[in-house]
């Protein structure tokens, strides 16, 4: 028995970076993972590579959710993980020029679609009494870190996972999210020059002083999803190399 044998898993985002690293984990582990994105073509052929599945879905659209865990469980009869993945870094610029189009728009990627991906699994999981309903916050959902926008969905991400674990506790269903650092994906590449200059940028900011890589944060999804995480409810785990609870040496050591 691998440590996910069987898990009947859901990944949004699944077809790049942290997504698909940790649907490449998830496989390996034993789970029955359907991949899911919007780039069809690309999420087609890591599925077909890895012994996944792949279901196209746009998470800012709710239909296309619920027909995802539909789908899901006219397949296997079940809904063991829902990981609430996909996002980007939406609307950048000062408080002063942000339009309120490009604000819903990015809340609505980043926060909307976690709560269509929780509503969802939930049914599901609800009638099954038990599951295990994860999300990738940030560390911007913990501290100042990312544009306001995106820093606002991420902390509105850690949020609903406590009062969804908490609502959900008395069907057996767990929910937690894992808050990467900076690791090296496409979208972090496109704002630090390239993967090479995601991964200087992040040793710098981080005490270990390595680069937090998306294999780390799938180890972690996994340790939630798993039978040691059994216990594990309402949480945030934070992978960052001790960015965002150590930002600047201390003097006193
Ligand atoms: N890379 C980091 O340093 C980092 C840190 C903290 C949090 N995150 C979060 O991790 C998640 C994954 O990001 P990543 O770094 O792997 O980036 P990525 O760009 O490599 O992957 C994001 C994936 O989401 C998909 N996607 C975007 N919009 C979608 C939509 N509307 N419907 C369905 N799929 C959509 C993209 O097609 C892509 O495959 C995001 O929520 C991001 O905010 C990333």
């Amino acid at each position: 028995m691998t440590q996910l044998e069987g898990l009947v898993t859901i990944i949004t985002g699944a077809a790049s970076g942290l997504g698909e690293a940790t649907a490449r984990r998830f496989v390996r582990d034993g789970a029955t993972v359907i991949m899911s994105d919007i780039q069809q073509k690309k999420g087609e052929a890591i599925s077909s590579e890895i012994g996944a599945e792949f279901l196209a879905a746009d998470v800012t659209e709710e239909k296309q959710i619920a027909d995802l865990v539909d789908q899901a469980l006219a397949r296997h009869g079940r809904l063991d993980c829902m990981i609430n993945n996909a996002g980007a870094l939406g609307v950048v610029g000062g408080i002063a020029t942000i339009s309120s189009e490009d604000w819903n728009k990015t809340v609505s990627l980043l926060l909307g679609s976690v709560f269509y991906g929780m509503k969802h699994a939930a049914r599901a999981m609800i009638n099954q009494g038990d599951g295990c309903i994860l999300s990738t916050t940030s560390v911007a959902g913990l501290v100042a870190m990312g544009p306001h926008a995106y820093t606002a969905a991420k902390h509105g991400v850690v949020g609903l996972t406590k009062s969804v674990a908490s609502e959900l506790a008395r069907y057996g269903v767990r929910v937690n999210a894992v808050a990467p650092g900076t690791v090296p994906t496409d979208m972090t590449g496109q704002i630090y020059g390239g993967q090479e200059g995601v991964r200087e940028t992040s040793k710098a900011r981080n005490p270990l002083g390595r680069s937090v890589e998306a294999a780390d944060i799938a180890g972690g999804f996994a340790y939630l999803a798993g039978p040691d995480g059994k216990n594990i409810t309402g949480q945030i785990l934070t992978i960052d190399a001790g960015q965002s609870a150590c930002p600047a040496p201390n003097r006193y050591y």
